[in-house]
């Protein structure tokens, strides 16, 4: 049985339900050395990520019944300060089952949204278990981290703000976690303007989309590991990955110097403070070159949706040229990317705007200290 997917129609429903409690947030323009690179601000979120608006569109959705009750839901970081968030600001309760190692700053912000915190082990299957058991002893209602129509919607508002904000644009790279904000934010734009081309990115340690899409269904790696500590899953979400099967361009992996590199960049060139895991897309976007064949052809989009091409070939020329207008290997590029040709509003080409959704700013000051340090120090003379 094939999964309903999320409409048009459901993501900009959710734009107008999320009105008021999330930020529309900036997409910035920074001048690289090659050209401008927009970045869409989610780390400006008033909880630090993207994670609000997913998790705001759910809890709005619910019963009087359901919110007198209260919400629960498992997670390490920001899918859990977003359910905190949003159940203040829509006046429910939140439970929250977190590991035992969980770092102090979003433990401290989840208990400054008010929600109660419940410690469950290390695991992910630890706290999910948590979870489940305060469903059924408290009658809460569960509020995933990304497998939900809702949630999915919620967070595919981002493409939409994306597109009222740069209607030039031609690329957007996107992180992969379990695949909320990529299925999300794919199904906005190539059911708006089915030409942008949709670029997922996993770290190198975490690829399970990338093995999902060539296995042409969702695999379970045995293990993940990055400094990207949201995309660690080891598994798509189901629906998540019909969404990301049927929308995304291509998905490429961004190796742990990279990441750091781009964290560093963001914090000297852009004056933004983003995680790791909101800086993959930006490590992929200035590295430019690395696009992966994605696996299998999709199934067909259906009637009046165009069928991406990157899935035609193994990488779409298209795709690599806007990778390489920051990777400075092409200068006829770098000029259009600069105005002077062929990128005014309207013309969503080759040479339109590339996006990074810098998708979360919620640092760990230790960690963050040590993605600012060059990971190869200079050796001395
Ligand atoms: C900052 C940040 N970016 C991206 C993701 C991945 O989101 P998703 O699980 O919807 O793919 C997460 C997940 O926690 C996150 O915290």
């Amino acid at each position: 049985m094939s999964a309903t997917l999320v409409s048009l129609a459901d993501i900009s429903a959710a734009a107008r339900r999320i009105t008021g409690t999330v930020r529309r947030t900036p997409l910035l323009d920074v001048q690289t050395e090659r050209g401008p690179l927009w970045l869409k601000c989610e780390n400006l979120q008033p909880m630090g990520a993207f994670k609000l608006r997913g998790a705001t569109n759910m809890l709005a959705q619910l019963s009087e019944k359901e919110r007198r009750a209260g919400v629960v839901t498992y997670s390490s970081g920001n899918h859990g300060l977003a359910v905190a968030v949003a159940a203040r600001a829509l006046g429910t309760h939140a439970v929250v089952t977190v590991p035992e190692t969980i770092a102090q700053v979003k433990l401290d912000g989840m208990r400054r949204a008010g929600a109660e915190v419940i410690y469950a082990g290390t695991t992910v299957i630890d706290r999910r278990r948590r979870a489940d058991q305060e469903v059924v002893s408290r009658g809460l209602t569960m509020v995933p981290p990304f497998d939900h129509p809702w949630i999915i919607a919620g967070q595919g508002t981002t493409g939409l703000e994306i597109l009222e904000q740069q209607p030039d644009v031609s690329t957007v790279y996107v992180p992969i976690g379990g695949g909320g904000l990529a299925s999300g934010v794919a199904t906005a734009l190539k059911l708006s303007r089915p030409g942008v081309r949709v670029i997922g990115v996993e770290p190198a340690g975490a690829p399970k989309v990338t093995h999902s899409l060539a296995a042409g269904h969702p695999v379970t790696l045995d293990r993940t590991a990055s400094i990207a500590d949201g995309l660690l899953s080891l598994r798509p979400g189901e629906l998540a990955f019909a969404h990301l099967q049927r929308y995304l361009d291509a998905v490429v992996t961004i190796e742990e110097d990279d990441i750091a590199a781009a964290v560093r960049w963001l914090f000297s060139e852009a004056r933004l403070v983003a995680e790791p895991s909101g800086a993959v897309s930006v490590a992929a976007a200035l590295a430019g070159s690395a696009v992966e064949p994605p696996g299998l052809p999709r199934p067909s989009m259906g009637p009046g949706v165009q069928q991406p091409s990157i899935y035609e070939s193994h990488v779409h020329p298209e795709v690599l040229e806007s990778g390489r207008q920051f990777a400075g290997r092409d200068p006829r590029l770098v000029r259009r990317s600069r105005g002077e040709g062929g990128s005014g509003p309207g013309n969503a080409g080759p040479a339109g705007a590339v996006v990074a959704i810098v998708s979360g700013g919620n640092v760990d000051p230790e960690r963050y200290i040590d993605c600012l340090r060059p990971i190869s120090p200079e050796p001395s003379p």
